[in-house]
């Protein structure tokens, strides 16, 4: 059976946990190495990995290109527009001829139903690069970047702030797998998706919504911002209005636990979404965040290889 990486709640526990597991022991031993260098036993010798992209990215994009090198593979990046699918060709058809030319496919979408198709329709590994709709990537970085820094995950309370949107998911997908508490701060207008909130509750984690910034961050060991304006949001000017009370700045960080550490996926809007006061400051973690990016989506190619 093909192991695409779509979305957390698909896997296993034991394998998510096994994903952060390799992450952190791959990065300890690549310590010292030049950041092109193959691995020492490289785990992908020869696998291509196509990349294509309907929306711009920075650390998807380079993150998933270092680590399929330094597994031992090679990536190529294609834009959506610049390909037939930009003019209409299927997603389907677009799978299956894919599938014949490289090993495995990464897709950052719009539509997460067209993520799905390519899916159904590749004979190959499809992992998810972002959608409208959630963001499995990153939170297994954010995941290992609280584990190096706050230890055991389900002890943890993390606070998600703002938009409840798909990063937000990702999170409530994330909670009954790690067993940690999450709490969403978010206005009415954008709360997280009713669905995933229903699954994770049903799952047994301990999810609770609220409108009020202030009560989310209450006891938290995290907080968590990301950008008010998604790429593919059309409303930014009700959107800057409505979630301008939302922003975690020092204030918002004081109500929380006085270690508490701050979370952002970049790229982030100072002013906007965070203070500069915190997004540069003590608390934050957004650039170790931003690195794990490479060891994770090391271990997530590995784990659709079978190689974990
Ligand atoms: N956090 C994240 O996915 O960044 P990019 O949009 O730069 O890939
Ligand atoms: N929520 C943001 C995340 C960017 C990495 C977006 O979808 O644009």
């Amino acid at each position: 059976m093909i192991r695409h990486f779509l979305d957390i709640p698909e896997l296993s526990s034991t394998d998510l946990h096994a994903i952060l597991a390799d992450a952190k022991l791959g990065k300890q031993a690549r310590k010292g190495l030049p950041k092109g260098a193959v691995d020492p036993e490289p785990a992908l010798p020869g696998i291509m990995l196509a990349m294509i992209f309907e929306k711009s990215s920075t650390r998807t994009r380079v993150s998933f290109d270092m680590a399929i090198r330094q597994l031992g593979g090679s990536s190529m990046v294609l834009s959506a527009a610049d390909t037939q699918l930009g003019r209409g060709e299927s997603v389907p058809d677009t799978a299956r001829v894919l599938s014949r030319y490289v090993d495995a496919l990464l897709m950052r979408t719009n539509t997460h139903a067209s993520l799905l198709a390519m899916a159904e329709h590749a004979d190959i590994p499809v992992i998810n690069g972002l959608t409208d709709r959630s963001h499995p990537c990153q939170i297994l970085a954010d995941l290992l970047t609280l584990q190096e820094h706050k230890g055991e995950l389900s002890r943890l309370k993390l606070a998600w702030v703002g938009d409840g949107n798909n990063v937000a998911s990702s999170f409530l997908h994330a909670a009954p797998k790690f067993g940690f508490a999450l709490t969403l701060g978010c206005p009415q207008n954008f709360a997280p998706n009713s669905d995933d909130v229903g699954h994770a509750i049903n799952a047994g984690a301990k999810v609770h919504v609220t409108t009020d910034p202030n009560q989310a961050v209450a006891d938290a060991d995290v907080v968590i911002a990301d950008t008010f304006v998604s790429m593919g949001d059309a409303d930014a000017k009700q959107r800057l209005t409505l979630l301008g009370p939302y922003q975690v700045n020092a204030a918002l960080m004081s109500a929380a636990k006085k270690d508490a550490v701050f979370l952002h996926c970049l790229p982030a809007h100072r002013g906007e979404e965070v203070s500069a006061a915190v997004i540069d400051g003590p608390q934050s973690l957004v650039f170790d965040e931003a690195e794990n990016r490479l060891h994770v989506q090391k271990s997530i190619l590995k784990y659709c290889f079978g190689k974990l």
